[in-house]
């Protein structure tokens, strides 16, 4: 299976997620070609907000579309204010946890022993965790983006304290791709991917950065590209359908 994420971010209000909704069951209704397509090659999988959670469990039944979490504590329970728990996230049935995406290290400061930390609750409580790893632009231009990513697999490996287990997904993210419309050339996607494919045969790995339905049918056809982690271009029913049906699987 092609896996498809919809990392929303903090972009939706609660009308916009009631309408997403409302539209994504009705364009697996009437769609036959595109309900058979998530059905059988892509799997597609919603990361909203916290407090969206409950909606989507009950919005998503009968769908074949899962969710998950952009992010969790690094605690399993207790005093530890305003975060949310792997095991509540797992009790509204969600299956996937995001975990070091490039705006949680910039603003939350998520450095390695955290992740570590939630990568273990995230399997504790029976979910899978997308652990997310890119360069800047001066990494880039001064040649440092394999190194960059070899250095953030393994901080992570070091602190989880054993080898990554081959349902992690890796997401790569160059940050300077991150909502700017600018994405690397297939050429550099497949360079990156081939890397990362060599240090973990098994794992999945996404590309994520300013992917639309314009160039999700050349990402996705790129060898060692196992997924898409979308962000803006997830956030209508519409605009992530579109992806979906342009992608080469
Ligand atoms: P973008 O975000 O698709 O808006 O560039 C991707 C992400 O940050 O996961």
């Amino acid at each position: 299976m092609f896996f498809v994420f919809a990392n929303w971010k903090m972009a939706l209000s609660l009308p916009d997620v009631r309408k997403f909704f409302d539209d994504w069951r009705d364009i697996l209704t009437v769609d036959a070609d595109f309900r058979h397509r998530v059905t059988t090659a892509v799997h597609v999988s919603i990361l909203p907000s916290f407090p969206f959670l409950p909606l989507a469990e009950l919005a998503l039944i009968g769908t074949q579309t899962t969710f998950g979490a952009q992010d969790c504590s690094h605690a399993a329970s207790g005093a530890h204010t305003g975060d949310v728990s792997a095991s509540v996230i797992r009790a509204f049935g969600g299956r996937y946890v995001l975990v070091g995406h490039s705006e949680r290290r910039r603003y939350q400061g998520d450095g390695a022993t955290l992740m570590a930390q939630k990568m273990t609750l995230i399997y504790d409580n029976a979910m899978t965790p997308i652990y997310c790893i890119g360069e800047s632009l001066e990494d880039r231009h001064e040649n440092r983006t394999l190194s960059v990513l070899g250095d953030q697999l393994d901080d992570l490996t070091a602190a989880f304290g054993r080898v990554l287990p081959p349902d992690c997904l890796i997401a790569y993210e160059p940050l300077w791709a991150i909502g700017t419309g600018l994405v690397p050339s297939p050429d550099d996607i497949k360079i990156v991917h081939n890397f990362l494919k060599n240090r973990l045969p098994n794992n999945p790995i996404l590309y994520g950065g300013s992917v639309t339905s314009a160039n999700s049918a050349v990402i996705s056809a790129i060898p060692g590209v196992d997924g898409l982690l979308v962000g803006g271009a997830s956030t209508t029913a519409r605009s992530l359908a579109d992806i979906i049906r342009n992608c080469c699987v």
